[in-house]
């Protein structure tokens, strides 16, 4: 297994709608080589998901996990889960505004409107149907990566630009609001 290269913000693998994985292709070895490199890439950079796309590969997996994430302490746990070719469904139009941070913009955060409940349609990594319901800040993740594959950034979805924060001085000062 390999930790990959993050694409940055400008990079233009980030804004091009990644493709459909082929369902034959699912069991190939080198598209699980590329699960397991993202897996450890998202890891390696204490991330909570990363998409097919913030790795140079357009494709549209995701891989998510939150455990306890240091990025993100108090955010509740989501088991490792990998999303090929996911749909999502908003379930009721409740949002909720909180931070978002990206691999791919390092350092910053901004606070984004995500609808609090979704319901997600995928295959798996060994292409079994996922059909399920998800939830505050797991919902907010899985928007955040499908976003990903639609060639969006979580910048995209600000309606408030001037709540952007480097980490370091939202620790120091607060929420600019
Ligand atoms: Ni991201």
């Amino acid at each position: 297994m390999a930790i990959l290269k993050v694409a940055r913000l400008g990079n233009p693998v980030l804004r091009a709608p990644a493709p459909e994985v082929p369902v034959a292709d699912i069991a190939r070895a080198d598209f699980q080589r590329l699960v397991d490199d993202m897996v450890v890439t998202m890891r390696e950079y204490d991330g909570v998901g990363l998409a097919a796309v913030q790795v140079h590969e357009s494709l549209q997996v995701a891989v998510l996990e939150v455990a306890e994430n240091p990025r993100y302490p108090g955010k509740g746990a989501v088991p490792l889960s990998i999303l090929v070719n996911p749909i999502i469904a908003p379930l009721g139009d409740e949002t909720e505004e909180d931070w978002e941070g990206c691999l791919s913009i390092p350092e910053i955060r901004g606070l984004v409107p995500r609808y609090k409940r979704l319901r997600v349609t995928a295959l798996d990594r060994d292409g079994k149907e996922l059909d399920f319901v998800a939830e505050g800040f797991h919902a907010r993740v899985i928007q955040h990566e499908v976003d990903h594959l639609r060639g969006h950034v979580y910048l995209d979805r600000m309606p408030d630009l001037s709540t952007l924060t480097y980490l370091t001085e939202l620790a120091r000062y607060g929420a600019n609001r």
